[in-house]
């Protein structure tokens, strides 16, 4: 995601509240004031799924993982439009997550994850078997992964590699928007559905 520099983004960023800074002696356990289960998005964007979700189920925590400060910025700008408790925010790349969570995490997104379209770079996809690899000790039990991309080659890759890493895809769309299934939607989402673009979408679990 390609934006315009945001001036205050330092300001932004170092005011933030629900921001978790140290991550190196961070305590997954402490971040929340409460036992609920915790779900983490990888590439939250601007944060507008993360918003809804945390909105919809105040039951649940939610943390987003974000790479650029720029983006992440504005991400902290429109959650303090909100009066939300259940979200926490960290600038990383999603490369490092096993060496934060360790058995904290009940559900993955990974939303529109940018498709790095060439062999050369298909490790570099949030669903590769490196990156596969590095969640499986995140999980608290059961792993579950949500996947929507509006890109078909990203999502046959995917679909390959969760079942070569043992997962079992227990729920499929080609068209989500015209689903059944529960649904919020994400910024790169509304603008791909605005342009008749049908989205992808799965969710995979491991014993
Ligand atoms: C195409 S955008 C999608 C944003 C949002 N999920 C949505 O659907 O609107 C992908 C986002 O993932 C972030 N991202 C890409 N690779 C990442 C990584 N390895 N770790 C953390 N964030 C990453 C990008 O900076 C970008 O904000």
């Amino acid at each position: 995601m390609r934006l315009r520099n945001l001036k205050n983004k330092d300001e932004i960023i170092s005011n933030c509240n629900y921001l978790i800074k140290d991550i190196d002696n961070l305590d997954v356990c402490t971040l929340f004031d409460n036992d609920n289960p915790i779900h983490l998005e990888i590439g939250m964007g601007k944060g507008q799924f993360l918003i809804k979700m945390a909105m919809k189920y105040p039951n649940i925590n939610f943390i987003g993982i974000e790479k650029y400060e720029n983006v992440l910025a504005r991400a902290i700008n429109k959650i303090n439009d909100y009066e939300i408790n259940n979200i926490r925010v960290i600038n990383m790349d999603a490369i490092d997550v096993s060496k934060i969570f360790n058995h904290n995490i009940s559900c993955l997104y990974l939303n529109f994850s940018d498709p790095w379209p060439k062999t050369r770079h298909s490790e570099r996809r949030l669903t590769s078997g490196t990156y596969l690899k590095s969640y499986e000790n995140i999980f608290v039990d059961k792993k579950i992964i949500r996947q929507k991309t509006d890109n078909v080659g990203l999502f046959e890759s995917s679909i390959v590699n969760l079942n070569q890493a043992g997962y079992k895809i227990t729920e499929i769309s080609l068209d989500l928007a015209n689903s059944e299934i529960d649904n919020e939607t994400t910024e790169y989402e509304d603008k791909f559905s605005s342009k008749g673009i049908k989205i992808n979408y799965l969710k995979a679990e491991k014993e």
